[in-house]
């Protein structure tokens, strides 16, 4: 069967198994990603031949958008999010992303990290990170525009955990994932407890850190939910 026909069947109405896609298509000049080490390619950036060296628009807040080639001519403003209808089982969702809705994936990689340093990111780093995330993918993070969050953690070939995470989440727009990241006390706290950790360890760090931010305008987002439950994804939103 190809994986069409096995997407389209009617079988994936019926059971105890929900399945769903989320599929970006952002253009090149909405797509930004930044890694803390040249050697950190994750995501989209392991199809680049080569990467540019250290580049001036980081470590201040606002980076990001001036990473984004299409900000400098666009405000990339959000609009109101489609809220879909409330999905029954057994039914397929389809929801169209409005224009402007921003997605972030930010990972972390700790494989490489041992003693003070490894201790610090497991033991001040990572739980403050998982609050972050459970606040976003809470009710509380839907008022601060987040539309939906999952933190998810990397598995091998054989489904065993590895050292490595990362957050994804949709955001109603640009602003509103800045504002979370600049102001809000969760990303503050996971910031702090970074920095501490970098003082803590005084020599270069081996935690690999990376992000990549896409604003897709209307019609490069596509979203399916099938048999799922109430809560998964952008169903969240439905009223
Ligand atoms: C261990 C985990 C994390 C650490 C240590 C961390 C730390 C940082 C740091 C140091 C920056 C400034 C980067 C620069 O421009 O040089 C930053 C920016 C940012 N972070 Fe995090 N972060 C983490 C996780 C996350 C997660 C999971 C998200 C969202 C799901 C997130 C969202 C953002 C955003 C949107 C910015 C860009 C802000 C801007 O440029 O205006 N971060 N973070």
């Amino acid at each position: 069967m190809s994986p069409q026909a096995f997407w389209q069947s009617d079988e994936r109405l019926n059971g105890h198994t929900g399945w769903f896609r989320e599929v970006a298509c952002p253009g090149v000049d909405r797509f930004e990603t930044l890694m803390s080490s040249p050697d950190g390619q994750e995501a989209v950036a392991r199809l680049a031949e080569a990467v540019s060296g250290e580049i001036l628009e980081h470590a201040y807040w606002g980076g990001m958008r001036d990473r984004l080639p299409a900000s400098q001519t666009d405000a990339l403003a959000g609009s109101h999010p489609l809220r879909p209808t409330q999905p029954r089982p057994g039914e397929r969702v389809i929801i169209e992303g409005h224009h402007n809705i921003a997605l972030i994936r930010s990972g972390q990689n700790w494989e490489h990290t041992v003693g003070a340093e490894r201790e610090r990111y497991l033991g001040e780093v990572e739980p403050v990170l998982r609050e972050g995330m459970a606040f976003l993918a809470s009710s509380d993070g839907v008022g601060a525009g987040c539309l939906s969050n999952r933190y998810l953690r990397v598995l091998d070939d054989n489904f065993a955990p590895i050292a490595r995470s990362y957050g994804l989440s949709w955001w109603q727009s640009l602003a509103h994932m800045e504002a979370w990241a600049e102001k809000h006390p969760t990303h503050l706290k996971i910031f702090g407890a970074f920095m501490g950790m970098l003082q803590a360890i005084a020599s270069p760090p081996s935690l690999r850190l990376y992000h990549e931010v896409s604003v897709l305008q209307a019609g490069d987002a596509q979203f399916e939910y099938i048999n799922c439950h109430a809560s998964t994804g952008l169903l969240r939103l439905a009223t």
